[in-house]
């Protein structure tokens, strides 16, 4: 594996950063990681004794049954306790925890104490609808106040949420439900995207029809102003408003033990069915507390703000569970970053007085393009410091950032993680960490990585392993143990976690990621497996082959090129091609519509038939074919190649 990247560049956090950050230089951080990594359980231990149990655990780590491993076993707690009833018994109950902002413009506040109540409300609702502990739950739910709470009532009575991005598609709500037995849904009226409603229910509605589990759909009213249609059926759907208003606001929250599933998150991977990621109470509630902790140092007085959806992993860990374990301010904002225009980021950094900013950086490429002058008149001096996830962020990206949005004075935290790891695993620490842009830099605590060969001997450049398990890590796939083993665990001997990405290390010791090593691309932040596509597109009558492929673009990080093999005789024309995009629209959801879609009359193929990617990427990216001489009829890729560039 080979970087093309020659970045030099060096920042250290300024010094009154450091001389107030919980991690305080780079020598603090080294003792503690070296501390972390020889007593990792009294390191775990001593992050889990900030929080409160109910009963403390027997043991940290079980590793008897590795890669099943199991963290704080013995004890019992609730990770909503943590994130609202510990807030309120502290004296915080009166601190605002979220500050909502609405797309249209309207806004809530709600204090931890409002949260708690309205998270008990929810629970009492979930209870009086018979979900017991262990019964899984889909939340479709535009970014609303409403899908915190329920993310939270579900935790705290001990029913596992099941999250679904709410751009996803119905069929991929009915795979997600079917797989793990859903038997109730939340969803909205609606939700608000670039001014316009999206009509949620309809597709849930569609999603679930011949979904048998599912007895209970729970409506969440967004479009007041502008009324949706929105069809109750019957016997199944109700109001969330209605129901809320009929229970108590006291729910004490059920005793969890440590590895009672918490949540599913659905992911995708190399083959075309997503994976439902599967974590737990305890190890994740300590992991995802201690990593918002430290790597956005939070303090009492800070206003956060993530603009990720809490669909994904990110607003999973680090809008809900991390940083309201925190007790912090935050900011949860709805919409689009560029409705009504393309300053409303900066315009809410203003109005909120935010002081810790997260965000991809495929959001920041877009800005870029935007101009500068979007950031006219916006007051952003309250940041203090900036963050980035889901991609690798180019430094160009990097340094536009800390220029124009950081003032030259915020540090930049580019956290290297995955829907698998629950949190953080390699980022600077802001008071610490000197940062290069464009770079991943060094592990959180308790966290061994290595790069190493197929072998598994360590290379300078290779692939990312972890060798150590850490407390945030997932507990399995849904429904399939075998899955879990070979996709993560079986690479070198079952020794080492695999993530699929591929690292290097330079003279300083610090990682950088270059990339998935498998078939997995981040498109715009958005993870989607290629493998994904191409299933959908052999399900068209006229397509006898397909493959996909990522190649670099300037805003989404990813592009998608998919190569389509029509049968003989069948036509290969725009009709075709949006028949496809429809298909993929309908499948798995718009943001995974590909750029440009190719017909072929073949593919490059090895001569045991396996389709050479590595060719189809060089076509599309335009580069000088790679080695040609396994393939079985090297005249295919010439014809795709004057076809990719008349095209
Ligand atoms: O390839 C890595 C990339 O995103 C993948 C994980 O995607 P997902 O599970 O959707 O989680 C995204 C949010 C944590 C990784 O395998 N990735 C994530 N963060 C970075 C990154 N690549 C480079 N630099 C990052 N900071």
């Amino acid at each position: 594996m080979e970087s093309v990247s020659h970045e030099h560049r060096k920042f250290s956090p300024n010094a009154d950063f450091v001389k107030n950050a919980h991690i305080s230089g780079e020598e603090a951080y080294r003792k503690l990681y070296e501390k972390s990594l020889q007593d990792p359980e009294a390191f775990w231990a001593e992050a889990a004794d900030e929080l409160h149990w109910f009963k403390k655990w027997d043991t940290v780590l079980d590793d008897s049954e590795a890669p099943f491993f199991k963290w704080f076993e013995g004890s019992r707690t609730n990770l909503s306790y943590n994130c609202l009833d510990r807030h309120v018994a502290e004296g915080r109950g009166d601190k605002v925890a979220i500050h909502w902002e609405g797309e249209p413009g309207d806004a809530r506040d709600i204090s931890y104490a409002q949260l708690l109540r309205e998270v008990c409300r929810f629970a009492n609702v979930l209870k009086t609808k018979g979900i017991k502990k262990g019964d899984r739950i889909a939340i479709y739910l535009p970014m609303v106040p409403e899908l915190a709470v329920a993310v939270l009532a579900c935790a705290r009575i001990g029913a596992v949420h099941s999250v679904v991005f709410a751009g996803f598609s119905a069929d991929s709500i009915r795979d997600r439900v079917l797989d793990s037995e859903t038997c109730m849904v939340i969803t909205g009226d609606g939700g608000y995207r670039r001014g316009k409603m999206l009509e949620l229910k309809k597709i849930v509605d569609e999603g679930v029809a011949d979904c048998g589990c599912v007895k209970d759909v729970i409506v969440v009213k967004r479009g007041e102003e502008h009324p949706v249609d929105c069809p109750m059926q019957a016997g199944r759907d109700s109001w969330y408003h209605e129901l809320v208003a009929d229970v108590s606001d006291e729910c004490p929250a059920e005793e969890m033990e440590a590895e009672d599933l918490l949540f599913l998150l659905y992911t995708s991977g190399t083959t075309g069915k997503p994976k439902g990621i599967m974590h737990t109470t305890a190890g994740y509630q300590v992991y995802s507390y201690l990593t918002s902790k430290y790597v956005f140092d939070l303090k009492p007085d800070d206003i956060y703000w993530c603009t990720a959806d809490v669909g994904w992993i990110t607003g999973h860990t680090y809008i809900v569970y991390g940083i309201l374990q925190n007790g912090v301010t935050q900011v949860m904002y709805e919409g689009a970053p560029n409705h009504p225009d393309e300053g409303r980021f900066w315009e809410i950094v203003d109005k909120y007085k935010v002081t810790i900013f997260y965000t991809a950086p495929t959001a920041i490429r877009a800005f870029m393009k935007w101009g500068d002058h979007w950031l006219d008149g916006k007051d952003l001096s309250s940041l203090r410091l900036l963050g980035t996830v889901g991609e690798a962020i180019n430094p160009e990206a990097w340094m536009w950032y800390h220029k124009m949005i950081g003032g030259e004075c915020c540090p930049i935290v580019d956290t290297w993680w995955q829907t698998e790891t629950g949190g953080h695993m390699l980022t600077p620490l802001p008071g610490a960490t000197p940062t290069k842009p464009g770079c991943a830099t060094v592990p959180f605590f308790g966290v061994e990585p290595a790069i190493l060969n197929d072998e598994g001997e360590e290379v300078p450049a290779g692939i990312l392993a972890i060798k150590k398990p850490w407390p945030g890590m997932l507990r399995g796939i849904y429904g399939d143990p075998q899955r879990f083993k070979d996709t993560y665990w079986s690479k070198w001997g079952g020794r080492y976690y695999f993530p699929g990405d591929g690292a290097r290390r330079d003279e300083d010791g610090y990682i950088w990621i270059l990339g998935r090593v498998d078939d997995v691309v981040n498109v715009s932040g958005h993870r989607i497996g290629t493998a994904e596509l191409e299933s959908v597109f052999v399900e068209h009558p006229d397509v006898a082959e397909s493959a996909v492929v990522g190649i670099p673009h300037d805003i989404k990080g990813t592009g998608l090129i998919a190569f389509v093999t029509v049968i003989e005789g069948r036509a290969h024309d725009d009709h075709l091609r949006k028949e496809l995009v429809g298909m993929i629209d309908k499948s798995i959801g718009k943001f995974a519509r590909p750029d440009r879609i190719l017909f072929s009359s073949d593919l490059p193929k090895t001569r045991s038939g396996k389709i050479m990617r590595r060719l189809l990427r060089d076509i599309a990216e335009g580069k000088e074919l790679g080695n040609t001489t396994t393939l079985a009829d090297p005249s295919v890729v010439e014809t795709l190649q004057k076809q990719y560039s008349e095209a």
